[in-house]
């Protein structure tokens, strides 16, 4: 399918529309828009509007041109394709899609994936690593100062010291049924391959990427949070497909997102050089695909995934680029 359209999501959703016809009968799309269950989030953070003139303003909107275009403002630290934003909506403001707010007020914080007391900008060296396939900005560097200052900029007003409502993604009941790779292929061809590719591997009009791609060399390697089965079902129930946020239902969610994560993807940074002990001590859990086997493969084996950190390739290279 080919995509003539700006990043703009409005244009995205029509152009689909028009491309394929599987929303006709669901629309206003943006009535559906998530609307995260739980706690009621009440929280707004201040619009761009409210950026301040000056060197602070300057980097709170610096910060927010890495958080949409991290491969254009700092390309030495991003390995794929990905965008902070694609996952992180609303380029941070979206509740329910763990919002920079939400996030800015729960650090400094204890977290076992490293077993010590995390700062803010530690955690953001974290999504550089794993999320985005990259190298973790030296902390102190300005592409940190820049995401801290807009992260800051968006939390005003909310009180530290207690889990903002709306933080992270909704938490989703046990599906009825175990979680099955077969129905989330069933899942993924109706509801997900229209934008993000049957491939997984997204798709890019004019050489920017609009669709971004869900596995594959391009997409977050297997230490990303997105690659834990319940994250990702809880990320896709509330956000995905996009624009119709809710509409999924429990097991469906379940049932992609088992799909999506059991792919191939770049390697885990923390590899040990031996698949099963990269599992045992970092995969360790029901929600990880890693290690295990699908369609006759391991997932994981260095001779059949691709690396990590491949942030050279992207660095060198122009901004992102995708063939059509
Ligand atoms: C592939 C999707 C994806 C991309 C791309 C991504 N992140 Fe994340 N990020 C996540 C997930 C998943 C979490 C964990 C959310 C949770 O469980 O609360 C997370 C967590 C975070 C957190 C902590 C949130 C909290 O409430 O504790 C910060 C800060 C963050 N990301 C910043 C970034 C930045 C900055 C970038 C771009 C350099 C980025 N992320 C790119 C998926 C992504
Ligand atoms: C209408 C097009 C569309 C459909 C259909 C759609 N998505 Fe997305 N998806 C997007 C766009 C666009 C983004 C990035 C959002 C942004 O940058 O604001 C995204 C982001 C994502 C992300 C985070 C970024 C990444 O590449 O990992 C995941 C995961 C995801 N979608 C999964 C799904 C799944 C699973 C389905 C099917 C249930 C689905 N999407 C259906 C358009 C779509």
């Amino acid at each position: 399918m080919k995509i003539r359209t700006s990043y703009a999501v409005a244009g995205l959703l029509a152009c689909v529309v028009g491309a394929s016809g599987w929303l006709v009968g669901r629309l206003p799309a943006f009535a559906l828009a998530a609307e995260p269950a739980g706690r009621p989030v009440t929280f707004q953070p201040p619009p761009d509007s409210a950026i301040p003139q000056g060197k602070f303003g300057d980097m709170v909107r610096l910060g927010e041109r890495i958080f949409r275009e991290p491969a254009t403002y700092a390309p030495q630290f991003v390995g794929n394709q990905l965008r902070c934003s694609n996952c992180h909506l609303q380029a941070g403001r979206q509740a329910g899609a763990a919002p920079m707010w939400a996030a800015y007020t729960a650090y400094p914080a204890y977290r076992s994936k490293n077993g010590h007391v995390n700062s803010f900008e530690e955690r953001l060296q974290g999504c550089f690593r794993y999320s985005m396939n990259g190298k973790p900005p030296p902390l102190g560097d300005t592409v940190l100062v820049a995401l801290e200052t807009y992260s800051y900029f968006l939390a005003k007003g909310l009180p530290t010291g207690e889990d903002a409502p709306g933080r992270s993604f909704p938490t989703l009941p046990k599906p009825q049924l175990p979680a099955d790779y077969a129905r989330g292929a069933q899942v993924y061809v109706q509801s997900c391959a229209s934008c993000h590719g049957p491939q997984g591997q997204g798709q890019s009009s004019g050489g920017k990427v609009v669709f971004p791609p869900l596995w594959g060399p391009q997409s977050f390697n297997w230490g990303a949070g997105m690659t834990s089965i319940k994250s990702a079902a809880e990320f896709i129930r509330a956000n995905m497909p996009l624009g119709l946020g809710g509409t999924l239902s429990v097991q469906q969610a379940w049932d992609v997102a088992t799909y999506m994560d059991s792919q191939v993807r770049p390697q885990d940074p923390r590899f040990t050089g031996d698949v099963e002990q990269t599992r045992k001590k970092f995969h360790n859990t029901p929600f990880s695909m890693y290690g295990q086997t699908v369609n006759g493969a391991v997932l994981g084996d260095p001779t059949a995934t691709p690396p990590d950190g491949t942030v050279p390739v992207a660095a060198t290279a122009a901004p992102v680029q995708q063939a059509d």
